[in-house]
């Protein structure tokens, strides 16, 4: 059996807790975000809602944010978070970590760079293997944290600010545009992609492979979905 074949079959007993938080391609959109616009970045006060293992904000920490505040509804990620910061060569001046869900844990608090990859896939119930059950579910339409998330947004966005968030295109990017109109922000997006999606994420879409029109197609046995980082800002 080839060496690839053999370290890709690595069963349970090689997996930590924490691979239940390990980054994806839509965490990497993100980090592929803020490399390439350090200037929104340092000297900046950031927040990253649902953290998970903490590399977004760790890579705005490298990047020289002024301070970085993450959140999440999951304990153990936190405790991981920190103790990751804690062995950063050179961490931000100011770094705090937040129990709760969305805006809650944060007042009226306001950040320069607000980044998300928030649960958003569009199933009244699925748990990934290998995953907490608040890992991806986004309720039937996916929009279930996605709302609440954009409409906190004008509260928490501070003057000049940008928020950067994951978003499958096809839980309706327009709607999402249309609501932060309404609130006074515009919405670009960047980093275009596909993603493959697996056959439990495909049995469990809400309205199966075939009801989201060309942001989700099907190439033989193999289904893809169109993704992009959404870009708010203050319009
Ligand atoms: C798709 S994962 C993304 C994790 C990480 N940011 C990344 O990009 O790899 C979603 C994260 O949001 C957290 N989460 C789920 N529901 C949440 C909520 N209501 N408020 C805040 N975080 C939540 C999950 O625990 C998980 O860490």
């Amino acid at each position: 059996m080839a060496e690839n074949t053999l370290s890709s079959c690595a069963g349970p007993e090689t997996q930590t807790s924490f691979d239940v938080f390990s980054p994806t391609e839509y965490t990497t959109m993100l980090l592929g975000f803020l490399q390439e616009n350090v200037d929104r970045v340092a000297d900046r006060t950031v927040c990253e809602i649902g953290t998970g293992s903490g590399v977004v904000a760790m890579q705005a920490a490298l990047l020289g944010a002024r301070s970085v505040t993450v959140s999440d509804v999951e304990r153990d990620a936190l405790d991981a978070v920190s103790a990751s910061f804690s062995r950063l060569p050179q961490g931000p001046a100011d770094f705090s970590s937040l129990l709760g869900p969305l805006w809650q844990p944060y007042g009226t608090r306001r950040f320069d760079l607000i980044l998300a990859n928030l649960p958003h896939f569009p199933t009244p119930s699925l748990t990934l293997p290998g995953r907490l059950p608040t890992w991806a579910m986004g309720g039937a339409d996916g929009r279930k944290l996605l709302d609440p998330f954009l409409e906190g947004l004008s509260e928490h966005l501070a003057p000049g600010g940008l928020a950067v968030f994951t978003h499958n295109r096809f839980v309706g990017i327009e709607q999402a545009r249309a609501y932060l109109r309404a609130r006074g922000l515009s919405l670009q997006t960047c980093r275009e992609t596909i993603v493959h999606l697996s056959p439990l994420k495909v049995s469990a879409l809400t309205h199966g492979a075939s009801g989201y029109g060309e942001d989700v197609f099907t190439l033989g046995e193999h289904v893809f979905g169109r993704v992009c980082l959404a870009v708010a800002s203050w319009a």
